[in-house]
């Protein structure tokens, strides 16, 4: 059976509509709507960029609301975290200092780093303790980012607050000269539930450890209701989907045409048009939007576009919602061209493939603690279940045996699909180097990969956080091939133990 994208968003709307009957999931929102309503936005804030020697994870506060504090959980002191940037070949040195009541450690998704500074939920750090970072980056340029990942509480730290970019830049791209400085905007897309108290709560509930956790409101670099003042001339945005569950895809109010040019691992071979563009969870793209034919004066808005009917409290996946608010305010003063060829993609060929491995998604229906699985195992940080060599192309197949969306990700890898539901006709935003790929209900997504850096042990899980975090994520081991091919034995998925 084949699922379209837009079936699935429908299916998944009317399953989350039936999660709606769940006493205490529904909230009064006079007021907020008020302040939304009456207020006219605020400007899209653009994260700081990250320049110190530490990464200080602690409880602080930010206005979020005009006029008030509330509570967040940072790294580096903002919502969302600095932006790092580095340039490729860079080596990259911080000291992460737990100052939250509970443990952490941060991953850094998308890029090659050695496993012991990939952030493995073994490695997480009391509180008060330190965890020094410090990694040579060499990889393609791209928009990557960081993030805890202590086993069962990613959810609520990333929800809280703790997340931010780390772009890689190299000279290839800088060639290219893509908009750049206040032409070039980041934006960290994130739902969050919105309350009269204006403090954000995370409380998994009902269907909330089957579904994830969804907000009612989309928040751009922290900003409540965003608005951006341009000229009217080319942009790069820079997205990143930092939700903790919701997907969203991605348009505007009047359905123009954008370029996408990148997507999780760096830029595509060239642009592509479209008009919609899904992004799940932890996925990136890099788009260009053209504002050079709009009248000064004029309003754009960005939003996740309608995919599903039904509603309710929290809007199911495929409800519309805003992102962000583009007032064409002034001429351009600066001109940008989009560039007709961008990157090489070598493609990898299935043919070379030595391996395969399948992954079967399954969510228990009614899923809450352990009702998350792969290959109907539940995670256990101690347990190792697949063994990879290094330097060898597999084909790994996603199946999603499940009523919920997956988006799949993999540690120290970019892999590229090779086929979605058995085609291998794909969308743009599943083209070039990925790290995290969307498998739909019941669909089955196969990636080419290829491990060529670092031994050691490393994840697959779903990034849906409330999923990750119950069960849903598996470790293998990245092994080293010393004697020749005689290893081939061991390769069975067998269960190991780390210690
Ligand atoms: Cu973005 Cu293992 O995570
Ligand atoms: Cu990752
Ligand atoms: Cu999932």
């Amino acid at each position: 059976m084949k699922i379209s994208r837009r079936e699935f968003i429908r299916t998944s709307g009317v399953a989350a509509a039936l999660g709606l009957g769940v006493p205490g999931l529904v909230r009064a929102r006079s007021t907020v709507q008020g302040v939304r309503l009456d207020a006219a936005g605020s400007p899209l804030r653009i994260p700081p960029l990250f320049t110190g020697e530490t990464l200080v994870a602690e409880v602080t506060e930010q206005e979020i609301w005009p006029g008030e504090m509330s509570e967040v959980w940072t790294l580096g002191g903002s919502w969302p975290a600095p932006t790092i940037r580095v340039r490729r070949g860079d080596t990259f040195s911080v000291q992460l200092i737990n100052r939250l009541d509970e443990p952490t450690i941060v991953h850094w998704h998308g890029l090659i780093v050695p496993h012991v500074m990939d952030g493995h939920p073994t490695s997480v750090i009391a509180p008060n303790a330190t965890f020094d970072y410090s990694f040579t980056v060499d990889q393609r340029a791209g928009a990557y980012w960081y993030h805890p990942h202590p086993h069962h509480r990613t959810g609520p730290q990333v929800y809280m607050g703790m997340a931010g970019l780390f772009i890689v830049e190299d000279d290839e791209e800088e060639a290219l000269g893509l908009p750049s400085g206040d032409y070039e905007i980041p934006l960290v897309i994130q739902d969050r539930r919105t309350s009269d108290a204006h403090q954000f709560t995370y409380e998994l509930a009902g269907a909330s450890f089957e579904i994830g956790y969804l907000g009612d409101t989309l928040f751009v670099n922290g900003t409540l209701d965003p608005y951006l003042d341009a000229e009217a001339g080319l942009y790069r945005f820079r997205l990143l989907n930092g939700s903790n569950a919701r997907i969203l895809y991605v348009g505007f109010d009047d359905g123009r045409t954008f370029r996408l040019i990148g997507t999780d691992g760096g830029l595509l071979d060239r642009p592509y048009d479209m008009t919609g563009l899904s992004l799940a969870p932890a996925e990136r793209a890099d788009i260009l939007v053209d504002f050079s034919n709009d009248p000064i004066g004029s309003t754009i808005v960005m939003k996740s576009i309608r995919t599903a009917g039904g509603g309710g409290y929290p809007p199911p996946q495929g409800a519309e919602m805003p992102i962000l608010t583009i007032n064409v305010a002034r001429e351009a003063t600066k001109t940008f061209t989009v560039p007709e060829k961008l990157a090489t993609i070598e493609p990898l060929d299935p043919s070379a493939s030595v391996r395969g491995r399948t992954f079967e998604m399954q969510s228990i229906h009614g899923a809450s603690e352990d009702g998350h699985q792969i290959n109907g195992l539940t995670y256990d940080m101690q347990r190792i279940d697949q063994q990879v060599y290094l330097g060898d192309l597999e084909i790994w197949t996603f199946w999603n045996r499940s009523a919920e969306p997956h988006p799949i990700h993999v540690h120290c890898l970019q892999f590229q699909v090779l086929e979605r539901g058995g085609s291998t006709d794909l969308p743009p935003s599943d083209r070039g180097w990925k790290d995290t790929v969307l498998t739909l209900p019941y669909e089955t997504v196969r990636v080419l990969v290829r491990f060529n850096r670092y031994p050691g042990v490393y994840l697959v899980h779903c990034h849906n956080l409330e999923h990750e975090d119950h069960g849903m994520m598996s470790n293998f081991e990245v092994l080293e091939r010393t004697t020749g091919v005689e290893g081939y034995g061991d390769l069975l998925p067998g269960v190991l133990n780390l210690h």
